[in-house]
């Protein structure tokens, strides 16, 4: 069983967004540094590569992909980035690039940006939240879709609303000449992940959410075609410079971004194997327990705030998103009131977002290895005495 470094007077209910490391990979990677730090130069020019390619085959094993296709970069945020600039050059002026109101803000902002760069728009598919089933989502997204549609960014769970998206459905029914990146930074570890059979052009996720790496692994994954013109966010000697430690141009383009610390990288392939080892089943388990709990705790949010399930079962991972009641004054604050209160007053760690606009808000749950459902009765009692309810 893995065991966590979790601060236990703290109820975590928001692995979602950053994660949490099981103490046996905290442990590995100290024992990365110290090993870098007593011989930074052995380390970086002759450990680092062969260590990187035992984490870079473990993953791609483990989301069905080739490891040719696959590199690490330090965020989901990186990923999509990279692949954007990876592609402006074949952004005609006029082209339009479909995001959904889904659409992490982040990720929503660097093709904001590549659409200014290249002459193109952005268009936005107005995603419903409640939402019925997962046609809702397709009818939404294919309707924005034209003859100008020369992208389309799909998130395979998405963020505020925390929802899987039936990305295979869009995929299927779009033109093959458009251009598909997937932003799958909650997907592996939540949901099984074959990337092998999926048809996208692009597809980044982070490792520090469900696979419970350390902060700073992420990948991409990139379709064969576009390989040989894929290029970092961060352009480096990989861009020129040959590549004598990795296996490919492509590569060499992320395998070496410029000086970082690469430790959280190198712990995937054992967070991997420690989280298998976590429950007998290995992930299937850990998954479909992890999304009983959530449903259960989901359950008890809904009767307290007596509302109807928002999404159906089969949309949900190991995230759901409920609605609660509006803010009842506009407040100043970066941090929800309500979300500040459960931090402060009842030590919880649960996010509320403003969705689809202040004063509107969902608050978000999470499951991991670690709660249990008591955990959710804490934060329904919390909740019932913040909001009055009753
Ligand atoms: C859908 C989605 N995309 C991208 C990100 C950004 O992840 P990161 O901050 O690791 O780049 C998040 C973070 O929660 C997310 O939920």
């Amino acid at each position: 069983m893995a065991t966590w470094n979790l601060d236990p007077d703290v109820t975590h209910l928001n692995h979602g967004s950053f994660g949490a490391v099981p103490v046996e990979i905290l442990d590995l990677q100290s024992e990365l540094r110290v090993q870098m730090e007593s011989n930074p130069v052995r380390f970086m020019l002759r450990e680092y590569q062969p260590a990187l390619e035992t984490s870079r085959c473990a993953l791609a094993t483990f989301v069905g992909a080739d490891p040719d296709g696959l590199v690490f970069v330090p965020n989901a945020t990186y990923g999509v980035n990279s692949a954007l600039r990876s592609v402006e050059d074949r952004l005609r002026p006029g082209d339009e690039l479909v995001v959904t109101s889904q659409t992490y803000n982040a990720c929503r902002n660097a093709v904001t940006v590549t659409a200014a760069r290249s002459d193109c728009s952005v268009v936005v598919a107005d995603v419903p939240f409640p939402l019925a089933s997962p046609t809702d989502v397709v009818e939404a997204i294919l309707g924005v879709i034209s003859q100008r549609t020369a992208l389309v960014l799909l998130d395979h769970v998405s963020s505020p609303t925390a929802v899987i998206n039936p990305i295979e459905e869009i995929i299927d029914a779009l033109d093959p000449t458009v251009i598909v990146m997937v932003d799958g930074a909650h997907a592996p570890g939540m949901i099984d992940v074959d990337l092998g059979s999926l048809g996208v052009d692009f597809y980044t996720a982070n490792c520090h959410k469900w696979i419970c790496s350390p902060k700073g692994a992420a990948f991409l994954w990139v379709a064969e075609s576009y390989r040989d013109s894929a290029v970092a966010a961060s352009v480096s000697h990989g861009y020129n410079d040959g590549w004598p430690g990795s296996g490919s141009r492509f590569h060499a383009q992320f395998d070496w971004t410029g000086t970082d610390d690469p430790t959280a990288r190198l712990c995937v392939a054992r967070s991997l194997a420690v989280i298998e080892k976590h429950r007998p089943g290995g992930w299937a388990e850990v998954r479909s327990t992890n999304h009983e709990l959530v449903l259960a705790g989901r359950e008890l949010l809904a009767a307290a705030l007596s509302i109807d399930m928002p999404a159906p079962d089969n949309m949900i991972g190991s995230i759901a998103a409920v609605p609660v009641p509006p803010e009842p004054e506009p407040s100043e604050s970066i941090f929800d009131p309500l979300m500040a209160a459960l931090h402060e007053k009842w030590s919880i760690e649960v996010p509320v977002f403003a969705w689809p606009k202040s004063p509107q808000r969902l608050l978000r749950i999470s499951a991991q290895q670690y709660n249990q459902l008591s955990d959710y009765h804490r934060l329904t009692e919390a909740l019932i005495a913040e909001l009055a309810l009753g």
